[in-house]
């Protein structure tokens, strides 16, 4: 075995970003180092656990909490160092902080004993660079090479615990007791207290879908002070937005409440917000209350992992009408060991609560899935029928207003297909398992992976994004920010991407796209949904919740980037000549041979024509180009390479 740098890298804390990592591990071990990739979500004892047999070790934080979890960094170093004294070179980088200057952020953490820190994203080839000096500069030796498993072992999975039936009341009452001493909030929740939300998303989306009007628009928002909360939302629904909403911190969305409040204290000191959402479950009932009943506009919650059931549980008896999340959405991109049969029973209880709460208010809790999934380069027929499974999913609970996400890729013809055959998919299989009074909209996402750091193209990007989403006729759109790539937005940011998607909307109507063209790659799309969707439905054997947990396990659904250790991630997928997503591998997806020639052709000419076969490098390169700015207009339809 021949003599090389040993690299750890990993992720940091309660942050879920797992494809920097990701890219980062194939780059260096095409550039001759030995990689152990140990994923998202480590502790700093997981680092120190493994730093005896690695010379540098690189540790990422991309959310902007990394000062939530480094405090003990200096004590651990320095205890480190008593039994260890080679030098090793430790690297810091990601989206540090969303409440801190650069360099101070820098400051901080070389003071702390990081040898190099970057405070934002930063370009391969950059840290290749310093990496290759440093390795000089400090003597690092190169070793006798381990090689690293880098696969967890998965615990087996149990499928006597799963089922298509729907829970009955008194066992979710029972449930609900347990679930309710998670923390101190828990107990305001009355069990036998059903709110009736002040405004209901599920008509306002419903209305906007039968009457044919513009697309609804949806920003994002999230604070640690909920003043700040209040003022924002209120200012954006006089700006015209149409549903309010906060995303939930990563730290409550990772059930660390007693972080998440630790944040919100240190933030009440600091101009902006050291938590990179609003903690609902910390605010508890009475507070959030306050908060939805003081807006005109519907309320939605949206998260990000396997185990909202406590914070909906707030959430609901606080009057909120939409709950965003899924089985399968909510987990494979947040979450690195929980089980998909864990995740399918605990949202099976978020569904069946909200049916109860529609039970007794009359007022149908809108249940979205979040179909960006890991947001870089999905194919969309995966996010299809991630949205396909968790609608029958919810709808075996007696959900009843569904809406179904997809985040646009960049290719206007491929979006629009997508977000129409979504929708008939998901009304297809509703009509063949008999679920027939549902209310099925669309979520367009405006795009969800690294944004151009130039302002004027990411403004641009929203312009055209708008497009796209009324084109495809969308029920409504997430509004990303023209900062996204900066900072968390301010309510400024947020009102002029209002103003721009409105602008978008009065001349979307008036441009022409060839029918013929969205067909084709319907016609694709929907062939590939129903390949795998027929597997799924074969593997359980007539129930859902097995199948598609099989299909997981099995690779028959494989979510690219994935850190969830039940993904296969056998799945590849790069951009056409036409910025298309495209399968390059397909793993175990039960394709017909057609379609992977389709595939097949399209990513050869990409090859030929960018004159590079290597597949780090075209992955490289997807991921650059659009937060580089070094692409000629958004949609890339046409344009991508030429
Ligand atoms: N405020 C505003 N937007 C946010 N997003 C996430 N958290 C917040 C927040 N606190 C948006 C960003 C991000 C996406 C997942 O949601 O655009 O990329």
């Amino acid at each position: 075995m021949k003599d090389q740098y040993q690299l750890l890298i990993g992720g940091l804390g309660d942050d879920a970003h797992s494809i920097g990592i990701g890219l980062l591990a194939i780059g260096f071990r095409e550039a001759g180092f030995n990689v152990c990739n140990i994923g998202i979500r480590n502790t700093l004892p997981d680092f120190f656990k493994l730093a005896d047999r690695f010379d540098i070790v690189m540790i990422s934080n991309k959310n902007g909490h990394a000062e939530l979890y480094l405090q003990e960094f200096p004590r651990l170093l320095s205890e480190f160092r008593l039994y260890n004294d080679d030098k090793k070179l430790w690297y810091l980088g990601g989206s540090l902080s969303v409440s801190e200057s650069d360099f101070h952020i820098k400051k901080k953490y070389l003071e702390m004993g990081f040898t190099n820190v970057y405070p934002r994203p930063i370009g391969f080839w950059t840290i290749l660079e310093d990496i290759k000096q440093d390795v000089v500069r400090y003597y690092i030796p190169q070793r006798n090479s381990y090689i690293w498993k880098n696969e967890q072992d998965c615990p087996a999975i149990d499928y006597s615990e799963l089922s298509d039936a729907k829970c009955s009341e008194q066992e979710l009452m029972e449930m609900r007791k347990d679930v309710l001493t998670e923390w101190r909030t828990g107990s305001k929740v009355q069990l036998n207290h059903f709110e009736i939300p002040k405004n209901s998303l599920d008509k306002l989306l419903w209305f906007r879908k039968i009457s044919k009007s513009n697309v609804l628009l949806q920003p994002r928002t999230g604070v640690a002070d909920i003043t700040e909360q209040i003022e924002k939302l209120q200012t954006l629904e006089r700006s015209g937005s149409d549903i309010s909403s906060v995303q939930l911190d990563a730290a409550s969305r990772s059930r660390l409440y007693d972080k998440a409040d630790e944040a919100r204290e240190i933030s009440l000191g600091r101009k902006n917000s050291a938590l990179n959402g609003f903690p609902i479950p910390v605010y508890g009932v009475s507070e959030v209350k306050r908060m939805v009943n003081s807006l005109q506009t519907p309320f939605q919650l949206r998260a990000g992992g396997p185990d909202h059931r406590f914070t909906y549980e707030i959430a609901l008896q606080s009057g909120i009408s939409g709950l965003e999340g899924g089985a399968i959405c909510y987990l494979m991109p947040y979450d690195k060991l929980t089980s998909p049969q864990q995740s399918v029973k605990n949202w099976q209880y978020v569904d069946r609560l909200s049916a109860l709460y529609e039970k007794h208010t009359g007022i149908a809790i809108n249940r979205e899935y979040f179909g960006v999934l890991t947001a870089t380069l999905i194919e969309p027929s995966i996010p299809i029928v991630v949205n396909v499974i968790q609608a029958l999913l919810s709808a075996q609970q007696g959900v009843r207003s569904i809406s179904a996400g997809y985040a646009e890729q960049g290719n206007r013809i491929q979006d629009i297909a997508a977000i129409q055959v979504l929708e008939e998919s998901i009304l297809k299989y509703f009509k063949r398992f008999g679920f027939r009074d549902s209310r099925i909209t669309t979520v367009f996402h405006q795009y969800m992976a690294a944004f151009p750091s130039d302002y004027a193209k990411s403004e641009d990007l929203i312009f055209n994004s708008c497009i796209t989403a009324s084109l495809a006729n969308a029920t409504k759109v997430m509004v990303k920010t023209a900062v996204e790539s900066m900072r968390i937005p301010s309510t400024l940011d947020n009102v002029n991407a209002l103003g721009t998607c409105k602008k978008a909307m009065l001349v979307a109507h008036s441009l022409k796209i060839k029918p013929e063209d969205i067909q084709a790659e319907k016609n694709l799309i929907s062939r590939e949904v129903e390949q795998i969707m027929e597997a799924v439905i074969e593997l359980g054997n007539g129930s859902i919740a097995i199948g598609a947990v099989k299909a997981i396990e099995e690779g028959i659904l494989d979510i690219f980037w994935s850190p969830n250790i039940y993904n296969k991630n056998k799945v590849v997928s790069i951009r056409d000549i036409s910025g298309a997503i495209r399968f390059l591998e397909f793993g175990n997806l039960p394709f017909d041979e057609k379609t992977k020639s389709f595939h097949h052709e399209k990513t050869l000419t990409r090859k030929n024509m960018e004159r590079d076969s290597s597949l780090f490098s075209l992955l490289e390169k997807d991921l650059s180009r659009i937060w580089q700015n070094d692409y000629k207009r958004w949609p890339l339809d046409n344009i991508y390479v030429n």
